[in-house]
């Protein structure tokens, strides 16, 4: 992970929660999304009971963490925050369940990392609000039922298909986050602005919002180092030059790639002939983990039409050929007649 504008790097994680959003009306785009949980929420607290379980799913960066603390605040009760890799024992599970409050929300942040027994131990406190717990070892071993009090679990994941379906069926609202949109960047942009006391001019804001990648996190990233060229090299002010120097900086081209989506392209178009190549070995070409070349970096290449993905492999597309400056090869479109 070379880019310093990848989602997971956290250098700045002081200032990003500064800029995390605690009620839904500042939680800003995705508008279904937010509609529709501001009906549950509103009508599990006219019922006093807690909100149904909530599973998040979209790439990272996307604000599935902030929604859970959304959650929380709206509800107006206490937020326990895990990830499922940091839970190993069933006592760690056990330990957190056991002492939740009525109407605690829960997260558990990648929560297809779960392990099968944990999963198992969360099925029946999701469910029945228990757990089963066997004390004691060999003949002499009993099993007690321990309550749990009636909780919300929000489990979050950028990867949807790795989660079971028995997992996924017990959970009563469903969400999935899409890569947002320019207009909704640049509402995300100027709010961050103001918190963080920075001017950026208006013409400015469409042009960081083409390099945010349809993903908050980047976008207030980018927003800071923006900041920085501005302070130093000029009176403070973000405007399109900043931006435009800026980006050249960062090596971030016009349509928010930057260098190792590039390399990402250029690898399929020198190596596979523009593809289709499968994602273990596109990711072995190109140094990465699969999970980061289909979480992080797909969705975008993906959206902004760089790639295609086929039944066999990854494919580039003629806006890549067009967008690198590299010829296609005559039977480029060819390639998608399957
Ligand atoms: N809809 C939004 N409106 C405003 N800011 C947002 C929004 N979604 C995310 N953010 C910002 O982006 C950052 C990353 O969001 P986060 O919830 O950590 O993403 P995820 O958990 O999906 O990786 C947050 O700190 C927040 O400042
Ligand atoms: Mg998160």
């Amino acid at each position: 992970m070379d880019s310093e504008l990848h989602p997971e790097y956290s250098v700045d994680d002081d200032q990003e929660i500064r800029l995390r959003p605690l009620s839904l009306q500042e939680f800003l785009g995705q508008d279904t999304v937010t509609s529709n949980l501001s009906v549950f929420i509103q009508a599990a607290r006219s019922r006093a009971e807690a909100l149904d379980h909530v599973f998040l799913n979209g790439p990272p960066g996307l604000g599935k963490t902030t929604l859970a603390g959304i959650m929380a605040h709206e509800m107006e009760t206490e937020f326990r925050v895990t990830s499922a890799p940091a839970l190993e024992k069933p006592k760690d599970l056990a330990g957190i369940l056991t002492t939740l409050s009525p109407g605690s929300v829960f997260f558990i942040d990648e929560i297809h990392r779960l392990r099968p027994v944990l999963e198992e131990m969360l099925y029946t406190a999701m469910e029945d609000f228990e757990l089963d717990w066997v004390i004691g070892q060999g003949p002499s071993a009993r099993s007690v039922r321990i309550p749990v009090a009636r909780f919300t679990l929000v489990g979050a994941t950028t990867k949807a298909g790795s989660v079971s379906s028995p997992m996924h069926s017990r959970f009563g609202i469903s969400v999935r986050l899409n890569l947002y949109s320019d207009d909704e960047i640049i509402l995300i942009l100027r709010r961050s602005a103001s918190l963080m006391d920075i001017e950026v001019s208006d013409d400015a804001l469409p042009l960081l919002a083409q390099c945010s990648r349809g993903t908050p996190r980047v976008a207030n990233r980018i927003l800071r180092r923006m900041r920085d060229f501005a302070q130093v090299l000029g009176d403070g002010r973000i405007t399109v030059d900043t931006v435009r120097h800026g980006m050249q900086r960062l090596e971030i081209d016009s349509q928010g790639l930057e260098r190792h989506d590039r390399e990402i392209l250029q690898t399929i178009i020198r190596n596979y002939n523009g593809g289709p190549v499968g994602a273990e070995t596109l990711a072995i070409s190109i140094g990465e983990s699969v999970d980061t070349l289909e979480d992080f970096y797909e969705p975008y290449l993906i959206q902004r039409g760089f790639i295609q993905r086929t039944p066999r492999g990854r494919t580039v597309t003629n806006l890549a050929y067009e967008h690198l400056q590299m010829e296609a090869p005559s039977d480029a479109d060819q390639r998608f007649l399957f």
